[in-house]
């Protein structure tokens, strides 16, 4: 019987600026071992581009969709409205309103179509690695293994004392 391929991460991005914070998505997924592959593609400049690569993902042997956008950061929910897989939003800092707009962009999805929400910036492009690579878990042994030693390794790695 022929071995299913595992399911890969798609980190897209909103402009080649975010790819500053969205490398760490990258770098995260990398430490645990899980595939990925890395677009820009943008919801309002290449708004093609974004509909077939969201009604062609699941084909795509993707697992997860990581989308950094930020301003009026709608990549995540746009691409959520076409595709059933998870979405999970980075909101990239911009620079007039810090990232809260991007934020309050991607985190109020009315309901029917959800968004995963991260935090601001680095810590939520570190975070989407990491909570993609659980759901990856879920159907990957491999990389459940590897995620539960970055966590073991990050536990040990607290010092006792602050001094
Ligand atoms: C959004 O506009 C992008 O996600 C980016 O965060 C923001 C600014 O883009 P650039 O003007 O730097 O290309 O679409």
């Amino acid at each position: 019987m022929k071995k299913n391929k595992p399911l890969k991460v798609s980190i897209v991005m909103g402009s080649q600026s975010d790819y500053k914070t969205m490398q760490l998505t990258e770098k995260t997924l990398k430490k645990i071992g899980v595939s990925f592959e890395t677009k820009i593609i943008s919801a309002h400049r290449t708004p093609k581009k974004m509909y077939e690569f969201a009604t062609t993902s699941i084909k795509n042997n993707i697992g997860v969709i990581v989308a950094g956008a930020g301003g009026s950061a709608h990549l995540p929910g746009m691409i959520a409205a076409l595709t059933p897989l998870p979405v999970l939003g980075v909101p990239i800092e911009s620079k007039k309103l810090k990232g809260l707009d991007s934020l309050l962009s991607i985190a109020q999805m009315p309901k029917g179509i959800p968004v995963g929400t991260l935090a601001i910036g680095e810590d939520g492009a570190i975070n989407a690695a990491l909570l993609a690579a659980s759901i990856i878990a879920n159907t990957n042994p491999a990389i459940k293994k590897k995620l539960n030693n970055f966590r073991l390794l990050q536990t040990k790695s607290v010092k006792k004392k602050p001094r």
